[in-house]
C-alpha cells in the first residue's frame, strides 16, 4: 500500500535518509563515489532541510510503499533558470523526484508528479520544470509520458565536475481562469 504525505519539521530524519540514500543508489554506480559524497556534504545535509522546511517556497512531499519509506519530491516555488527569466512567466521547479529502485514501475512517481501538478494549478503557475541528466532515459521517458518536453540545456554540479549534458524538460501548463 502507498502512503504519500507532505513533509513537515518532525519528518526531518526520514527526509534527509531519503534524499541521501536514493541519491547515493542512483548516482554512485555512475560518477562514483568521491563526487558523490560530495554533492551531499555540499547540499544534503541536516542544516538543508531544517532551512528548506522552514522556507514558505520549498515543499517536500515523503512516500512510504508497505510503510518503507521510498522516495520524495521536492518542489520550488519561483525558481527560473536563467536564461528564461525574460518570459516573465511564473515557474514552479521539480528539484528532486526520487525513488529507490526497489519501488520503481508501481506508479509512486506518477502519484509524485501529480502532486506537483496539483500545486502548480492551484497556485497558478504557467511552467512545471526539471533538469534531467540527458541520459537518464527512465527518467526522461517518465517525464514524457506527463506532456514535459526538452526546452533547453542545463549544467549541474556534482562535487567539482561540471556536468553539460543536461537538460531543462518543461510542461507549460493550462491556465484556469
Ligand atoms: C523516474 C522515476 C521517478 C519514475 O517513477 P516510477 O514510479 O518508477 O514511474 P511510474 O511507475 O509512475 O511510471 C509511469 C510511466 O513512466 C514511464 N516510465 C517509468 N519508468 C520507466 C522506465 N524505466 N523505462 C521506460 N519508461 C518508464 C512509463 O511510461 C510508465 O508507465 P507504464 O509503467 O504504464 O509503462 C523513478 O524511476 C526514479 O525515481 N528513478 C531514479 C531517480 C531518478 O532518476 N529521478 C529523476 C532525476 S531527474
Amino acid at each position: 500500500m502507498l502512503t504519500i504525505w507532505q513533509a513537515t519539521p518532525k519528518d526531518l530524519p526520514t527526509l534527509l535518509y531519503l534524499a541521501q540514500e536514493t541519491f547515493r543508489e542512483k548516482w554512485i554506480p555512475i560518477d562514483g563515489k568521491e563526487l558523490v559524497e560530495a554533492y551531499i556534504q555540499q547540499n544534503m545535509q541536516i542544516s538543508h532541510f531544517q532551512n528548506a522546511l522552514l522556507n514558505p517556497d520549498i515543499s517536500f512531499w515523503i512516500a512510504f510503499w508497505e510503510e518503507k519509506p521510498c522516495g520524495y519530491l521536492k518542489i520550488i516555488r519561483n525558481a527560473i533558470p536563467d536564461k528564461y527569466i525574460h518570459l516573465g512567466k511564473n515557474f514552479l521547479q521539480i528539484e528532486k523526484l526520487y525513488l529507490f529502485a526497489f519501488a520503481h514501475r508501481l506508479k509512486i512517481g506518477s502519484e509524485l508528479m501529480k502532486i506537483a501538478l496539483q500545486v502548480a494549478q492551484n497556485e497558478n503557475f504557467d511552467v512545471l520544470w526539471l533538469g534531467v541528466w540527458s541520459k537518464n532515459e527512465q527518467a526522461i521517458r517518465f517525464y514524457e509520458k506527463f506532456g514535459f518536453q526538452k526546452i533547453g540545456d542545463w549544467i549541474f554540479i556534482m562535487g567539482d565536475k561540471i556536468c553539460e549534458d543536461e537538460w531543462i524538460m518543461a510542461k507549460v501548463l493550462p491556465r484556469l481562469q
